[in-house]
């Protein structure tokens, strides 16, 4: 009797217990989140994916996102707006959704995991403003996903270099999408960027290439003609050189990485850099905004072309054009180099290195073109030694007190011929640069002409002054003698 009242006892105390625990239940916290419970329950596809979802492993719940209580298994009670529920986002609703933690504010997740703020920059962009103005714009969700948000770094995520050209191509390459928002905007990039260096080697798994992000940025996506984005004139040398100009990123490929110090120091660089002159090729004027690529031999020709026309035209027609052709030589490059190029100068037209002729051309009897080239270069110096020299022969007019404006005006025009002798150069025939250059030669004859002229006149005027002093002393002398002549006679007459 002992024992089995020890046993009733016992058994009663566990069933006591197991009623205290039914009934202390609700009082704690849910050992999971009952949202999330129920949703799996229900084989609810967002619940599924959410387990993979960054989010699901810091301990954020559905109820963080849409509201509710995540502490009752009771649907009415946990979807309720009483507790918070806000249901399915509007999309033009997410951004400040995700800018809770990821915003400027201080809230407690934030604080927690040093959450960046993505939303300012979002806001603030192209992307940010389309979304304003049509709620089919984009946001988070249309670049990370919703309910399985990867890691950046993470291959899975839609935004890792591996996927991003699609997911940016999702929408740039959708005429239709795009159409309502900007109907100008080309949607060609994906397509153009496949035939790229960078696309064909992205597309043979080499994630160290430019994608879509490394030269537009990822959350403040500015327009193009925004002085503020990285792919503006002015920024895209600085945004092609982060990795072009990184020896040790590049390191591998076997290119060399001077092209954005060559090119910074160069006509185009300082003229584009300093000057803000954006008539003056970035790096995407020669390579292509999307498909960039070395121009390669045959097109650096129409590379340059774009802008130095005339040039081109003329060196289509030389007898280089196709001598260079034959041997694969890359045209323009071969005299002027492509990142490095120089203010022209008549020292480029010389036998002696390190004037490109030298590399080909020998002024030894044994080069026909020699005698041409000879001539060119003195057709060259008519203009610029010539004026140079006539300048100082006006100057000394001009300090003997002589007047040759008109002449050093005329001196104005030569210029015109000397820009017109530089680009007729480029037919290679004395015949062309001489019909450029006689213009100028001309004037400069004139102008010198009339310069020495007036240093002429001027020892003709000092000549003369002399000799009139000389005249008038001698008819002073002469009306003085008169005068005593006068004098003495009318004394001889009073005595
Ligand atoms: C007991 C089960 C249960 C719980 C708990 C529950 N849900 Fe649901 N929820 C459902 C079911 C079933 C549906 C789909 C049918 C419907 O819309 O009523 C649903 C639908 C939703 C939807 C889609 C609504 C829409 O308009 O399309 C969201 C969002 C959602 N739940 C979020 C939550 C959140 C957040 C919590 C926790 C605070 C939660 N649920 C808790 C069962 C539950
Ligand atoms: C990080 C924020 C976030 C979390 C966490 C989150 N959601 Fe969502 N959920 C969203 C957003 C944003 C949308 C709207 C997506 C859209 O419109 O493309 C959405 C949409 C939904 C929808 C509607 C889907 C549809 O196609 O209409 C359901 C259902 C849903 N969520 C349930 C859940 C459940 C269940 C959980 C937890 C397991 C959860 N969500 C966690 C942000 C979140
Ligand atoms: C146009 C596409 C796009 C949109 C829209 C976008 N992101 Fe991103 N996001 C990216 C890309 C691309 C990266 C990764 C960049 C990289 O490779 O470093 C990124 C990175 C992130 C990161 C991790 C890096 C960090 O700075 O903390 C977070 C968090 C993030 N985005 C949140 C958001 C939120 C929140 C929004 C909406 C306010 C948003 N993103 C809108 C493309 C986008
Ligand atoms: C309740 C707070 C909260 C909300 C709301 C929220 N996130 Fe997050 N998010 C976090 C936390 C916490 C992390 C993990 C940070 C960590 O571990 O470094 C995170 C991480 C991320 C990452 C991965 C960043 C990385 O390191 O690569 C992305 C992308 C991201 N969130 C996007 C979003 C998007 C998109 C939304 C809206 C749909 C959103 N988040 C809403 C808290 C939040
Ligand atoms: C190597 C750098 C680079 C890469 C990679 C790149 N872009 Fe661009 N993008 C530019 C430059 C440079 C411009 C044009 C600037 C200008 O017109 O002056 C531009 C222009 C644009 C424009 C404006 C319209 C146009 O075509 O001129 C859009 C949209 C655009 N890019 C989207 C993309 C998308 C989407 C991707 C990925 C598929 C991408 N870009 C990849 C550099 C790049
Ligand atoms: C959800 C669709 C969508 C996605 C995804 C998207 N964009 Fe856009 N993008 C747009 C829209 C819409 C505009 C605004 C067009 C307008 O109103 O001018 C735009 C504008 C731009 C512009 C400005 C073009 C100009 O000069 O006017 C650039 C650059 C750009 N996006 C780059 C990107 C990049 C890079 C990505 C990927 C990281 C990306 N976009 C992802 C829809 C998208
Ligand atoms: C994210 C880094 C990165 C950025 C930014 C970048 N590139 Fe590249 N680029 C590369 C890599 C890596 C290669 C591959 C090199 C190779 O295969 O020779 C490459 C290749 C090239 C090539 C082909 C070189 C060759 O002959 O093989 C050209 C031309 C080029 N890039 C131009 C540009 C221009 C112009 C810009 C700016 C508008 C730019 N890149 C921005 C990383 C970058
Ligand atoms: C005035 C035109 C022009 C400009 C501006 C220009 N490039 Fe080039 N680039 C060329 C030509 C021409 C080639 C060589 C083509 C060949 O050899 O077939 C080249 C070659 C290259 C190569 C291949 C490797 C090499 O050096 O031969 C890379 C990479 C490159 N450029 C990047 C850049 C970057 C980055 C910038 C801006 C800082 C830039 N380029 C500016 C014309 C230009
Ligand atoms: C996008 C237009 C553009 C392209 C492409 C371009 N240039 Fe230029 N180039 C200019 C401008 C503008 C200047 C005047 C810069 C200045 O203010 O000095 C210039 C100056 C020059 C000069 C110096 C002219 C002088 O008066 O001394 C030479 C030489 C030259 N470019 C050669 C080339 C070669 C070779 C290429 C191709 C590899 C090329 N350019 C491609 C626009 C361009
Ligand atoms: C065989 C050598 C050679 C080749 C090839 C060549 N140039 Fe020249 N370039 C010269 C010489 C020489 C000058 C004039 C130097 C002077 O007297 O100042 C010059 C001057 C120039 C100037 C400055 C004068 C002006 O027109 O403003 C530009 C720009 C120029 N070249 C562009 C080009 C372009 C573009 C190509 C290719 C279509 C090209 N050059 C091909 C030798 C060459
Ligand atoms: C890469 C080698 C190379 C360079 C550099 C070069 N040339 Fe030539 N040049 C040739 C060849 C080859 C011919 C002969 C073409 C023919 O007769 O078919 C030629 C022919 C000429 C001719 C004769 C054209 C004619 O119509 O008969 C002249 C003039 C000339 N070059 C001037 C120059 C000048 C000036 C320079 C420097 C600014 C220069 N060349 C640089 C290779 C070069």
């Amino acid at each position: 009797m002992k024992r089995s009242a020890l046993r009733v006892a016992l058994v009663c105390a566990i069933a006591a217990m197991g009623v205290a625990r039914a009934w202390a239940e609700p009082a704690t916290p849910p050992a999971a989140d009952q949202c999330l419970t129920c949703h799996l329950d229900q084989d609810s596809p967002e619940a599924i994916a959410y387990k993979t979802d960054v989010h699901a492993a810091r301990g954020v719940s559905c109820a963080d996102c849409h509201g509710g209580d995540p502490r009752s298994d009771d649907q009415d009670v946990a979807m309720s707006k009483a507790r918070g529920y806000i249901g399915v986002p509007r999309k033009d609703q997410i951004p400040r959704l995700c800018g809770r933690c990821h915003g400027p504010g201080t809230e407690a997740f934030k604080a927690r995991f040093k959450l960046d703020d993505v939303l300012t920059d979002f806001g603030g962009s192209v992307h940010g403003h389309a979304l304003e103005s049509n709620p089919g714009g984009p946001q988070c969700v249309s670049c990370h996903g919703v309910h399985s948000i990867a890691r950046v770094t993470d291959p899975r995520s839609p935004v890792h270099p591996s996927h991003v050209i699609e997911t940016c191509a999702h929408c740039h390459s959708n005429a239709a999408y795009m159409r309502d928002f900007d109907p100008a905007l080309p949607v060609d990039q994906r397509d153009k960027y496949l035939t790229s260096i960078h696309g064909k080697r992205h597309a043979a798994g080499d994630i160290k290439v430019a994608t879509c992000v490394s030269c537009h940025s990822n959350h403040l996506v500015l327009q193009v003609k925004d002085p503020r984005s990285p792919v503006y004139p002015t920024h895209v040398p600085g945004t092609c050189a982060k990795c072009h100009a990184d020896a040790r990123y590049m390191a591998g490929y076997g290119i060399p990485t001077t092209q954005y110090d060559d090119y910074r120091q160069s006509v185009h660089g300082k003229a584009l850099l300093q000057k803000s002159d954006l008539n003056a090729p970035a790096c995407n004027s020669c390579h292509g905004n999307h498909g960039a690529a070395p121009p390669g031999a045959s097109s650096v020709i129409a590379v340059c072309g774009q802008c130095h026309q005339s040039n081109e035209d003329l060196y289509e027609q030389s007898a280089h054009r196709g001598a260079f052709a034959e041997k694969k030589l890359p045209g323009c490059m071969v005299c002027h180099g492509n990142h490095a190029v120089r203010a022209a100068s008549d020292k480029l037209v010389s036998f002696d290195a390190p004037a490109p002729c030298a590399k080909c051309h020998r002024n030894d009897g044994t080069d026909t073109s020699a005698p041409e080239i000879v001539r060119m270069r003195g057709l060259l110096d008519s203009l610029t030694v010539g004026q140079t020299a006539t300048l100082a022969v006006l100057s000394h007019a001009e300090n003997l007190g002589m007047d040759v404006t008109d002449a050093r005006y005329s001196l104005k025009d030569v210029n015109q011929s000397v820009v017109q002798s530089r680009v007729a150069i480029h037919s290679f025939k004395v015949r062309k640069l001489e019909e450029a250059a006689r213009p100028g030669i001309a004037i400069i004859a004139q102008a010198n002409r009339a310069g020495e002229e007036a240093v002429h006149e001027y020892k003709f005027r000092r000549q003369g002054l002399a000799v009139s002093t000389l005249i008038v002393t001698f008819l002073v002398v002469l009306l003085w003698l008169k005068i005593r002549q006068i004098e003495r006679r009318q004394q001889g007459e009073k005595s």
